[in-house]
């Protein structure tokens, strides 16, 4: 596989040259005495240290970041929005995931977004209020904060609302955002007001003002949680969301509560994975896709067959994905069966190393969907060793464009996740069943996938947005760290990705040879290049050297420091 070597969009060379200036890392027993973030934008990991300098550890620095991202990259997550915080605590070794994805509304059901004829009409679960899931993300930050952190919510949400009231310039990435959803956004006053500039895509320069945020976040670093789902933040949200044709209520954000999972935990060669549960299909998918490799010798094979028995294993493991996985609240999951070693032999016998077999049932109205760095990952570690991979989302790129009034919280349009109509695509062209349909309370099935990986020597901290892909970028990257490379080149690698449905490989320009693409073509696979994608954000702690070291994806604009 090669390895892109992609532009950053932006020059942020102070910055740079700050982490460039720190002391190189020493070796100590106990925690790394370093510490490292990597996010999608580089005043969130600024937010991130700000508060680990005030005393904070990596659960008050999460807070700090979520909160930031939120503020400063408005179009991969936000306070309307929900997402997963995987955790490692060192004193005790307690792994846990808080799951703050969002719920269905009580009055949602099945056939919401169904025409007459019972097709989907699918600007209805994605634009504008009716789109959006009750939010996860402010829940999230209050219970992290109260349970794993030291400081106080309003102390780490700081740097978010300094950023929301002053203002900060957007780069390339927010005019590109902004540019694609401008006809949603105008149609909605509040967002028009905040996101476009005298209702137009705003040009280079453009100072992003939030001072309604800025408002809500400090409501929520008050009063905790009840400073989003009561009170006069909640009262807003309903009124602006119904107002506009949702159907949200009261009751719905009084009942909204995070929930502590245990994460998906299983071995690939030796190298410890830990990573997201139901609601999110990451883990499961990832793991049963390792046990299906890990029969295999992928480093010394030839990369026709590395990739085609790879693709191979992604093809079976989404499949389960399609058929079995939905909210472990309303569904039963298999997860046993599908991360089993025997599982994946069962699987394996029918995987031939020359012809693809076609995915099943393919679906003509199935097509790769335009995806990839939306929604946002970030990594951290502190100085005692505490780690947080956490994936945050509101969906597509700036949601479902709706701002809830003078709240100025841009709400999701997560509600798309739910199989809308069993047996159709989604945005992501995941063919969803009925594990996944639509019912009130309920969480939509997600791709999200923070992951932990652990051998005696190293730790990796990894994640990134990108829909579907998300899984297969994930899955690429821990093959990149079994076979010994570090985190620049994870988050580098060029990317591949297949899902069951539609039956294609997608791959990044660049990412697979003629020759190997001419080869994968000969065994029966469907290949389509894609734009570039994903925005993975990583850190590796090299025990034995004392190193650690974080990498921001060269396709974003984001920034990993490690540092005393
Ligand atoms: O939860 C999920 O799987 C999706 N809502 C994530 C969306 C995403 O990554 C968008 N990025 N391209």
């Amino acid at each position: 596989m090669k390895t892109l070597h992609l532009p950053k969009q932006i020059n942020f060379s102070v910055l740079w040259f700050c982490l460039l200036a720190f002391p190189p890392p020493i070796t100590l027993a106990g925690g790394p005495r370093m510490a490292a973030i990597a996010s999608a934008h580089p005043l969130a990991t600024a937010a991130g240290f700000e508060i680990l300098d005030q005393g904070g550890n990596a659960f008050d620095a999460a807070v700090a970041v979520s909160a930031a991202l939120a503020v400063v990259e408005p179009s991969g997550s936000g306070l309307g929005g929900g997402g997963f915080w995987l955790l490692k605590r060192a004193a005790d070794d307690k792994e846990i995931i808080i799951d703050g994805r969002e719920t269905a509304p009580l009055a949602a059901h099945s056939s919401m977004y169904l025409d007459a004829q019972g097709n989907p009409i699918p600007a209805l679960s994605l634009d504008g209020p009716l789109a959006a899931g009750i939010p996860g993300l402010p829940a999230g930050l209050a219970h992290l904060a109260k349970k794993y952190g030291r400081l106080p919510l309003l102390k780490s949400l700081r740097p978010a609302i300094r950023h929301a009231e002053l203002g900060f310039e957007v780069g390339d990435y927010y005019l590109r955002s902004v540019q694609s959803k401008e006809a949603t956004l105008r149609r909605f006053p509040a967002s028009a007001e905040i996101f476009l500039d005298h209702d137009a895509a705003p040009k280079p320069g453009f100072r992003l003002v939030q001072k309604d945020l800025a408002a809500s976040l400090k409501r929520l670093g008050q009063a905790g949680r009840a400073g989003f789902y009561s009170g006069e933040t909640a009262a807003e949200l309903v009124k602006a969301v119904r107002e506009a044709g949702g159907i949200w209520t009261r009751e719905d954000l009084e009942k909204y509560r995070v929930v502590e999972r245990q994460p998906i935990i299983g071995q690939y060669r030796g190298i410890r994975i830990v990573s997201a549960p139901p609601p999110s299909s990451g883990g499961i998918v990832l793991l049963e896709a390792l046990n299906i490799l890990a029969a295999y010798d992928l480093q010394h094979a030839d990369p026709i067959t590395r990739e085609h028995l790879i693709i191979e294993a992604e093809r079976r493991a989404y499949r389960d994905r399609d058929l079995s996985l939905g909210d472990p609240g309303f569904v039963e999951i298999p997860g046993k069966q599908l991360t089993s070693p025997d599982y994946a032999a069962g699987l394996r016998v029918a995987i031939r190393t020359d012809r693809a077999l076609p995915s099943e049932n393919l679906s003509d109205a199935a097509s790769p969907a335009p995806q990839g760095d939306n929604t946002t990952h970030f990594s951290i570690i502190d100085r005692q060793g505490n780690q947080v991979a956490a994936t945050l989302s509101i969906n597509q790129s700036l949601g479902s464009g709706f701002v809830a009034g003078g709240t100025g919280v841009l709400l999701n349009d997560e509600m798309d996740d739910f199989a809308v109509s069993p047996g159709k695509p989604n945005a992501y062209g995941l063919v969803g069943g009925n594990a996944n349909k639509i019912e009130p309370g309920k969480r939509m099935l997600s791709s999200m996938s923070p992951t932990f990986l652990q051998t005696e020597d190293r730790v990796a901290i990894l994640g990134t947005p990108g829909g579907s892909r998300i899984i297969s970028m994930v899955l690429l990257g821990v093959l990149d760290f079994a076979e010994g490379h570090g985190p620049q080149s994870w988050v580098s690698v060029g990317r591949f990705h297949h899902q069951y449905l539609p039956d294609i490989v997608d791959y990044e320009p660049g990412s697979l040879t003629a020759e190997v693409i001419r080869g994968l073509e000969k065994l029966g696979h469907k290949l389509k290049a894609s734009k570039p994608y994903g925005n993975m954000q990583a850190i590796l702690w090299d025990k034995p050297k004392g190193l650690l070291e974080a990498a921001s994806d060269p396709r974003g604009e984001g920034a990993a420091w490690a540092r005393q």
